[in-house]
């Protein structure tokens, strides 16, 4: 692309920033749609006060969006001048679009996984899911599902009081008990009847792609759908499992996908099509040398 006097710009912060796919997301939708943005990573180190001057500084140097990453979603909260509801209660932000003042932060993660979910056709609201860990991240996709109309989320994890924890919490804040929290291993005593799954634990990520969370196939027959937040491997053991029970199973770079393309539609004011976000995703796939 050409860079002009008028070229918006919007980035990346975070520590390391190198390996990111966000800039071959956002620079595809910019080509693709013909707008004169280009989106750059900008490593960002040090904690809250850094944080804080690195967003001063990008608002002063007209910025038009930022995507945020480890280490720096919750702390840079502080920063913002405004939260959406959604990215409030789960407590981490990823994307600041630019106001007038300063910039509003909003979790495109979890309206992200939603979107990618729904994309391969995934129900949720009214449905009983199965979600496992009760990290970071499975925190965020407990309330997202319970936001979204999930009947019931059973959060399953080595750790239980994790798992309690995160079920208190988000009960309290959208007022609505949603949330059965459970150890991992009983897993055996999940009511009757077949379940959507999500694997939200870090166990299966590269390089130890022979890791599961739960190695028994009696749970497996169980699952009709099973999702995988890990897309390094593209073919979690998890998602094998699910395979060879029978169910479909998927990996999460769709929703890497939909979290760049909420990001971008935000800061744009645009709809990105549905063929648009696939060329973006064939892509993605070609860059991580994925060919399913
Ligand atoms: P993230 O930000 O990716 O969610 P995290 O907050 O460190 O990372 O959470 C990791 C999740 O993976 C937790 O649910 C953790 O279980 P505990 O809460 O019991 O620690 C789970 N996890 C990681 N390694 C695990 C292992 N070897 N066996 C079982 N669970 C594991």
């Amino acid at each position: 692309m050409e860079i002009n006097g008028k070229t918006r710009t919007c980035g990346l912060i975070g520590d390391p920033v190198e390996h990111t796919l966000s800039p071959l997301i956002h620079n595809t939708l910019a080509k693709l749609l013909g707008h004169d943005l280009v989106y750059v990573p900008f490593l960002t180190k040090g904690g809250e006060a850094e944080v804080e001057k690195a967003v001063q500084g990008a608002h002063a140097l007209n910025i038009l969006g930022l995507n945020v990453t480890v280490p720096h979603k919750e702390h840079v909260m502080s920063a913002l001048t405004e939260i959406d509801k959604l990215a409030e209660q789960i407590g981490a932000v990823n994307t600041l679009v630019r106001t007038a003042h300063g910039y509003k932060g909003y979790n495109t993660d979890m309206t992200g996984l939603y979107r990618a979910m729904r994309s391969e056709g995934i129900q949720i609201k009214g449905e009983e899911i199965v979600l496992l860990g009760a990290g970071g991240a499975a925190r965020a996709v407990a309330y997202m599902l319970c936001s979204y109309g999930a009947q019931r989320v059973y959060l399953l994890n080595r750790t239980f009081d994790k798992a309690e924890r995160i079920a208190q919490e988000v009960h309290q804040a959208l007022g609505r008990t949603c949330i059965v929290p459970m150890r991992t291993e009983e897993h055996d005593k999940l009511p009757s009847g077949e379940y959507l799954a999500i694997q939200g634990t870090s166990v299966g990520l590269f390089p130890n792609c022979e890791e599961v969370i739960i190695e028994d196939s009696t749970f497996y027959q169980r699952i009709h759908t099973g999702y995988d937040l890990i897309y390094r491997p593209s073919n979690t053991k998890f998602m094998r499992l699910v395979s060879q029970a029978g169910g479909k199973a998927y990996h999460g770079l769709k929703m890497l996908l939909y979290q760049g393309i909420d990001a971008y539609e935000l800061w744009n004011d645009v709809t990105v099509s549905e063929k648009l976000a696939e060329a973006v995703y064939q892509r993605m796939k070609k860059e991580l040398e994925i060919d399913e």
